[in-house]
Parts: C-alpha cells; sequence; structure tokens
C-alpha cells in the first residue's frame, strides 16, 4: 500500500485501501483509491483531478452497504468535521454539520444543549451525510421531519449546491439522493431545524410505556436519549461487538386487501396501517420463518432482533448474500411476500 500526499493537497491518497474498517459488516475488500477529503476545497480538488470516467464511490463508516468485491475508481469517505448553532429565534434553533461527523456526536450535542428533535435518532450508527442520504428513522421520527436544508457538491461540475428539506423526495429509508440522483451529487452537509422547548415524540410502543403518562413539559429530550439508547442496545449488536448492517430489509408495505388476508391466516401478524397499504414488520415475518438466531455458516440473523444480519466472524460478501436470499426465499413461500434489501450493494 502507498500513501501520496503533495505539499498542496490538503487531502491524502490511499492505494489500494483496506476497506474491512471501513464497513460496518467487516467484509474484506479494498478500493483502488482511498481520499478522505476534510474540506470542501479539498473534496472539489479530488474531484477536478480526477478521470470523469473513474467509478466513484462515496461511503461515510460503511454502516448501511454490503461490499461485494473490491472498489475499483475513486472511493471517498468524506472527514469533513464541524457542528454549530447558525441561528435561533423564539423557539427554534438552527444547527449545521459537516457530512463526516458520527451521527450519534450531532445528536449527543444536541441533546445537551437541551434542544429537541434528534433524540429518538440517538446511537444510529454512521456519519451524517449519510443520514439524508437513506432518510435514517427511528421509534416514530424521521430525519426528513428535521432537515431544513441538505448541502451537496456536484460531481461533474463541483458546484456546491443547496437542497431545502421538501426538495430532497424523502420517503421510507428513502431520498433522490439514493434514488434518481444517486452518483450525482456528494452530500457535504445538513442544517436541521430543533426545538427550544421539549415536545418529544413517545408514541412509539417503548417509548409510550416509558413516557406515555408524563405531560410533554416533563418529558426532557435526554430522558428520551437515555432510554432509546437503552432500547437498542437490548436488541440491536453494536457492529463494533458484532458486524452488521442495521437492518437489512425494509418493512414491506402491502396493500390493505394483501394485510387483511395475511391478518386472517396469522392472527399475530405485526403490521401497521399506512396511507399506502399496510407496512409489515419484517423482522417478525423472518422469525416466523424461522430464521431468528438461525446461522448460515459465519453469518446469521439476530437472535434478538430477526431483522439484522450479523457477520460472526470471517465472512464473505457470497456468504451475506446466500443468507439474503435464504431468508427472502422463505419468506416469500411462507407470507407471499417480498423483501426488499435496505443496504446498497457496491460496487
Ligand atoms: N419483531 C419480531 N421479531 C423480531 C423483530 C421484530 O417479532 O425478531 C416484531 C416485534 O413485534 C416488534 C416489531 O417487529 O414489535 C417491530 O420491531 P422493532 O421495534 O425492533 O422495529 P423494526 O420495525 O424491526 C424499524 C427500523 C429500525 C428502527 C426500529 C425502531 C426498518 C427497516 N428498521 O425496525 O431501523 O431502529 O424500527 O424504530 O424500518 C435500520 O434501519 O437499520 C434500523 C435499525
Amino acid at each position: 500500500m502507498s500513501q501520496s500526499q503533495s505539499p498542496t493537497h490538503t487531502f491524502a491518497l490511499i492505494d489500494a485501501a483496506d476497506l474491512t474498517g471501513l464497513n460496518t459488516l467487516g467484509l474484506p475488500a479494498r478500493a483502488q483509491r482511498l481520499a478522505r477529503p476534510t474540506t470542501l476545497d479539498a473534496l472539489s480538488q479530488v474531484l477536478a483531478e480526477r478521470d470523469p470516467a473513474e467509478p466513484l464511490f462515496v461511503i461515510g463508516e460503511g454502516s448501511n452497504v454490503v461490499i461485494c468485491s473490491d472498489l475499483p475508481g475513486l472511493t471517498l469517505s468524506l472527514a469533513i468535521d464541524g457542528m454549530a448553532r447558525v441561528k435561533q429565534d423564539n423557539t427554534h434553533v438552527w444547527v449545521a454539520a459537516g457530512a463526516g461527523v458520527h451521527w450519534d456526536d450531532l445528536v449527543a450535542w444536541t441533546v445537551e444543549q437541551g434542544w429537541q428533535g434528534l433524540e429518538n435518532l440517538s446511537l444510529i450508527p454512521g456519519t451524517v451525510g449519510a443520514a439524508p442520504f437513506q432518510n435514517i428513522g427511528a421509534y416514530g421520527v424521521e430525519l426528513s421531519q428535521l432537515l431544513e436544508q441538505v448541502t451537496v457538491m456536484d460531481v461533474a461540475t463541483a458546484q456546491v449546491k443547496h437542497f431545502a428539506g421538501n426538495e430532497c423526495e424523502f420517503a421510507y429509508r428513502d431520498s433522490r439522493f439514493k434514488s434518481r440522483d444517486r452518483g450525482r451529487y456528494i452530500i457535504t452537509g445538513i442544517e436541521l431545524r430543533l426545538n427550544k422547548m421539549p415536545q418529544c415524540n413517545v408514541g412509539y410502543g417503548p417509548l409510550k410505556a416509558r413516557f406515555g403518562h408524563l405531560s410533554q413539559a416533563d418529558i426532557l429530550p435526554a430522558a428520551v436519549r437515555e432510554h432509546v439508547i437503552a432500547v437498542r442496545q437490548s436488541k440491536l449488536p453494536a457492529p463494533d461487538v458484532l458486524a452488521n448492517a442495521g437492518s437489512f430489509f425494509k418493512n414491506p408495505v402491502v396493500t390493505k386487501e394483501r394485510g387483511d388476508a395475511l391478518k386472517s391466516r396469522f392472527a399475530d401478524l405485526v403490521a401497521y396501517t399506512q396511507p399506502d397499504g399496510v407496512k409489515l414488520a419484517a423482522g417478525w415475518l423472518i422469525e416466523q420463518a424461522g430464521w431468528k438466531g438461525k446461522r448460515l455458516g459465519p453469518v446469521g440473523m439476530h437472535s434478538e432482533q430477526a431483522l439484522v444480519l450479523v457477520n460472526h466472524g470471517n465472512a464473505t460478501s457470497a456468504d451475506v448474500i446466500a443468507l439474503a436470499e435464504a431468508v427472502c426465499a422463505d419468506v416469500q413461500e411462507k407470507f407471499g411476500v417480498a423483501l426488499e434489501q435496505e443496504p446498497v450493494l457496491l460496487p
């Protein structure tokens, strides 16, 4: 492996960079060239020096990817730092953060300030830059509800551009950056609007049980964060202890008719009514299909949350894909429901 850094460069280019520690599933792979720019200038310099025909990949901490083989061309892992309050009024604060900030550092900092909004999204692995890409969500809150704007750099022109929250085409675990504009922009930072007065969202099961009897003024973001962390730690494995990429499948949405038909066959089906149909708990489907805690080679579905695919050690992407296919086939056979994978396959 060689590393080059010319005096005029504010970024290092690493050849044949090992990505094993840069994907939370811990899959072995290398990037032909890896750069970790720390500023917008450095990022535009990297883009200017790149051959436009060269493949380009962007990963944050690799918490939502399955790296299937070595990545050709250039891989960027942004290290743009910084968290700051940019403005405020009587009721709200606007907070900006760089794409390279560890997501939970941003949540911890805002909650420490007493600002309300991000507490339900505590302990989600990954970076700030990855958060709008897949519209992270947990415990009844999605990032899209708090996002004021996303700052991006256009890969073709290195121009900086801002998208207002409502221009990002956010949907359940989706955005324009993940779908129609995939590869076109690099997310460099976000701006959020948070509340000064607590109005925590505690409607989701485990939060309702703990806080449902309290009045809004008595539910502090710090207490909600603490509880969310406890709930997550009880069922979701920390990637540095047991390698995983969070939920491996999306919760599938089926038509109301299909949901009703399933409910009549499976009385304890876990289903939530949505404007566009019925969302089914994929974890329940996978558990009922017999996969909770079950292994296939070095990978398995987690014993506490069947939706999380874990690497027990030395797995390859082929092991991951074989398990994902086996789980999908069994859920399809038992329930007639197609599961859609959540993490992005690279390259
Ligand atoms: N369930 C089971 N067996 C399981 C897992 C779940 O029966 O092994 C059933 C339970 O009835 C449970 C229900 O499914 O009440 C829902 O489970 P949970 O509250 O754990 O949430 P989830 O729907 O499985 C989603 C997100 C998570 C997020 C949680 C909490 C997706 C794909 N996943 O999981 O996000 O943390 O809700 O809001 O929407 C992620 O995206 O990586 C992620 C972890």
